[in-house]
């Protein structure tokens, strides 16, 4: 070898060492992986091509001139996922606990802009403790050069955030702009002030976990979409997802091959939905039972359990689905399910995901508590999503439609392509019980006995109200079908979208309700 390949064999080897033999040790400990082993994990085989190896910080602070790792606490490139270029950064917690500094994150803006350019999804690994202490403000302006870059590329490209240790203060913002956030129960958190302060500031004893783990944000504030076991586990999640995703507003999602028939009919259903409209079923088996292989790629899994999202697909093609959940709270719409869907429903709409809807919902939630939490605003925002949504829209409505939630899940009134209705469908302003009280009130006050009265009531309400043919005589309903053809009428439906082309009058942007 001569001297200058033998130099830069030499710079390479140190610099896949990053923080040193010690702190990758140290990180171990922790159960944690390296952000070099990651990468390798995230990637197909041998994909990797690194950017930046040889960038070190400028700075002459605190004795920082006297350590200068090459790379700066973040490995940044590009690689594959089953073959579809990805652009990637991953912290290195061994090197200054990954904190970024100016040129860290200039490494990951740099990556960032590249993935704007080629059109590809950005997946950042976040293990880092934050601003770069010793390079002050620099290192604060490095932040909002990303928050910048992640704003612009929302919508552009898919971004996906994977928390794998430490992400606070204001850290927490880029991932919270993301599309996905991963995060791996007992050594990733987030919070935008840690448990010392909360205790100093609000007197509150918490443990790290509790404050910000996966489980805190995947269950009860809904930061996280995916809670995941172990880094191997949470890096093979973000895989499978993005297999389903296209690599930018401009291309659809891969086609991914399937064994299951476009014409398998579903017989299961016929059955699964009970004849007492009270009774709850699980809407995630008559998905399982619709999609291709039952595979269901769910999101937010523990977070408004009354709504599901998620990807799938139907004949090898990605959609992305919305359903209420009569498992959970009967289905109801309050605040939180409201907000889930409608970020999910954004996402797929800038991403040229066709839109399915599964709908079983008795109304939106009553009480002080959402209403002074304002499920008014709230709600608002699925309904305006699935209005501003072009993409392919269809609908299947396996029970209830009652009230505003009819309209808002993707009724035909905002564009829904295909709404179809199962004969168990009761479409109507509201449950036979509330209809009738409200109406004949005096009738069954007046009646010697009330019971058998309001009971007669109801069945006549029923008769009426509960079925989908009030709506499909006004093409409400453009068609009532049966249970076990629901994933054969579907895959011909979305077939029949694929060239729908659909807009939205010019404007900057709108004003969701916030
Ligand atoms: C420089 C840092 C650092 C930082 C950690 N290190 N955080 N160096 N800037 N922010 C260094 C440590 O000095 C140490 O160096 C090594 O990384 C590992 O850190 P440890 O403390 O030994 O690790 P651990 O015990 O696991 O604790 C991790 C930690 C802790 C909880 C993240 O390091 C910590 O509290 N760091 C500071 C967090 C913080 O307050 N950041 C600023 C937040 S405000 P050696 O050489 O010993 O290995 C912020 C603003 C962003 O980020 C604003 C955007 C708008």
């Amino acid at each position: 070898m001569t001297n200058k390949t033998e130099q830069l064999a030499k710079l390479r080897k140190e610099a896949l060492l990053g923080g040193g033999t010690k702190r990758i040790e140290d990180q171990h400990k922790k159960g944690k992986l390296t952000a070099r082993e990651r990468l390798e994990l995230l990637l197909d085989e041998g994909s990797f091509e690194e950017l930046d190896m040889f960038a070190r910080h400028r700075s002459t602070q605190f004795g920082l001139e006297k350590q200068r790792p090459l790379g700066d606490g973040v490995v940044t490139g590009t690689g594959t996922i089953n073959g579809r270029t990805v652009c990637v950064f991953s912290q290195d917690f061994t090197v200054f606990g990954g904190s970024l500094s100016e040129v860290h994150a200039e490494k990951i803006c740099k990556i960032m802009d590249l993935a704007m350019k080629i059109g590809a999804p950005v997946i950042g690994l976040n293990d880092s403790g934050g601003a770069r202490i010793q390079e002050g403000v620099v290192s604060l302006g490095g932040y909002a050069d990303i928050f910048l870059r992640n704003t612009m590329a929302s919508g552009v490209i898919p971004q996906i955030s994977v928390i794998l240790g430490p992400c606070a203060g204001g850290a927490v913002y880029s991932p919270a702009i993301t599309d996905f956030v991963f995060m791996v129960k007992n050594t990733s958190y987030m919070f935008v002030t840690g448990p010392s302060v909360v205790k100093t500031v609000t007197h509150e004893e918490v443990s790290f976990e509790e404050l910000g783990g996966a489980d805190t944000h995947a269950s009860k504030s809904g930061v996280a979409h995916f809670a995941c076991e172990n880094e191997i586990e949470c890096l093979q999640q973000v895989r499978k997802l993005v297999n389903f995703l296209p690599s930018s507003n401009r291309s659809i999602s891969p086609l991914l091959p399937t064994a299951d028939s476009p014409h398998r009919l579903c017989p299961r259903l016929d059955a699964l939905i009970p004849a007492n409209s009270n009774k709850p079923y699980d809407m995630k088996e008559f998905i399982r039972e619709v999609i291709d292989e039952s595979d269901f790629l769910e999101v937010h899994a523990d977070y408004a359990l009354n709504i599901i999202v998620g990807f799938a697909t139907l004949d090898g093609k990605t959609i992305g689905i919305v359903a209420n959940q009569p498992n959970a709270m009967a289905g109801v719409l309050d605040i939180n399910s409201a907000i889930k869907g409608a970020r999910f429903v954004r996402f797929c709409d800038a991403f040229n995901i066709p839109l399915v809807v599964f709908e079983d919902v008795p109304g939106f939630l009553p009480g002080t508590d959402q209403e002074w939490r304002g499920i008014i605003r709230h709600g608002a925002k699925l309904l305006y999503a699935f209005c501003e949504a072009t993409v392919p829209k269809v609908t299947v409505i396996t029970r209830k439609a009652y009230g505003g939630a009819y309209d808002v899940m993707n009724s035909k009134h905002i564009r829904g392509d295909f709404n179809f209705a199962l004969p168990s469908a009761e479409i109507a302003v509201m449950g036979a019980k509330g209809a009738v009280e409200i109406l004949f009130r005096k009738e069954i006050s007046e009646a010697e006995d009330k019971v058998t009265r309001a009971a007669e009531l109801e069945a006549d309400y029923n008769e009426t109200f509960a079925n989908p043919y009030e709506a499909a005589e006004r093409g409400y309903i453009d068609d009532v079908i049966l249970p076990h053809d629901t994933r054969k009428k579907l895959i011909h439906s979305l077939k029949i979208l694929e060239t729908k082309k659909d807009s939205n009058p010019w404007k900057k942007h709108g004003n969701i309700p916030l």
